[in-house]
């Protein structure tokens, strides 16, 4: 790795080095440590590994991008009751979206100058990052605080991707070429990709200790939601009765809050309206949209990935 300053912000020599790419036409993305970010993340990312310093009982959600982010930080922000006002009765996520009340930390730091202290909460501190475990700060790997993560189907994360890329960066043109999507996707070149290794890292983690990953995936969640949330919720140190978790999945639950208020017209980072991490929310949805030559596309290097992993969608 090339020799960066000694301060926090890495100099811009050691970003030029980097290997660049374009991603759709339109997001300078550059490969660090084989993952590709946005420039500016890189700094960030770094800030956050050099300057962070985990509490045992931090929680931190992970997660590659449209496997189901903002649904887990709806969550984890019930069942830790974080940000509750429950003497006014206040439901929270009536008031900001979960993707402002749960910072992505590294991107908070890339958009918000100066830096706000993203580190100060009340605790158990929530945070989430979309980093690959590999570059985690070290204190993250070694302290006791937990990490949950969320994987989803690699073809349904392509579509929901798909989707989102399309609403930001192309409002008003046509959508980006499917096929093209498919092959970026499929080589890895996106933000936080390659989605595959970004999945396995976490995954064989959380196979090595159980205790502190939590491997959660988005189908798990759509087909036994009740099951699962009491799992996170155990695995969170709750121990919820049927009511509970019955309550915590209605006020998470994307019909509701994708026509909550808040999240119809507001807005959280680079301008991204919240109204875009809403969408359809169901398992399957690739089936609309992929040919059968997509499919097999993806198939074959999920397959090629993931099966000697034993990791299956
Ligand atoms: P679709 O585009 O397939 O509908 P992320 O939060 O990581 O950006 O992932 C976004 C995906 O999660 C989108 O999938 C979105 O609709 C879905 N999603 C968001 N909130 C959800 C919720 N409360 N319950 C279920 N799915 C949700």
């Amino acid at each position: 790795m090339v020799e960066q300053e000694s301060s926090n912000t890495p100099n811009e020599d050691f970003l030029n080095q980097l290997k660049r790419t374009k991603f759709w036409d339109a997001m300078d993305i550059c490969n660090w440590e084989g993952f590709w970010f946005e420039p500016g993340l890189v700094k960030s990312a770094l800030t956050f590994q050099k300057t962070f310093e985990a509490q045992s009982d931090d929680v931190v959600l992970a997660s590659t991008i449209k496997t189901g982010t903002t649904w887990l930080k709806a969550l984890c922000l019930c069942i830790l009751e974080k940000n509750s006002d429950t003497n006014n009765n206040v439901d929270i996520l009536e008031k900001e979206c979960p993707q402002f009340q749960v910072p992505t930390i590294e991107s908070l730091m890339y958009v918000t100058k100066p830096s706000p202290d993203v580190y100060s909460q009340p605790s158990p501190r929530l945070f989430h990052t979309h980093l690959p475990f590999s570059v985690l700060p070290e204190s993250i790997k070694k302290s006791n605080c937990k990490i949950v993560y969320i994987a989803r189907n690699p073809k349904d994360t392509l579509v929901s991707l798909w989707h989102f890329f399309n609403t930001i960066f192309r409002p008003d043109q046509e959508p980006y070429p499917l096929e093209k999507a498919v092959e970026n996707f499929c080589n890895g070149v996106q933000q936080y990709g390659p989605f595959y290794e970004h999945v396995l890292q976490y995954y064989l983690e959380s196979r090595k200790r159980p205790e502190k990953i939590l491997f959660l995936k988005y189908e798990d969640l759509q087909r036994d939601p009740r099951g699962e949330v009491k799992k996170l919720a155990s695995f969170l140190g709750k121990n919820m009765g049927e009511k509970e978790v019955d309550k915590v999945l209605w006020r998470c639950s994307l019909e509701r809050l994708k026509n909550l208020e808040v999240n119809k017209n507001g807005s959280v980072l680079h301008a991204v309206p919240n109204s875009s991490y809403f969408r359809l929310g169901v398992v399957g949805d690739w089936k609309n949209y992929l040919t059968p030559e997509m499919e097999d596309r993806i198939n074959e290097t999920t397959s090629l990935k993931l099966d000697g992993f034993g990791l299956h969608f």
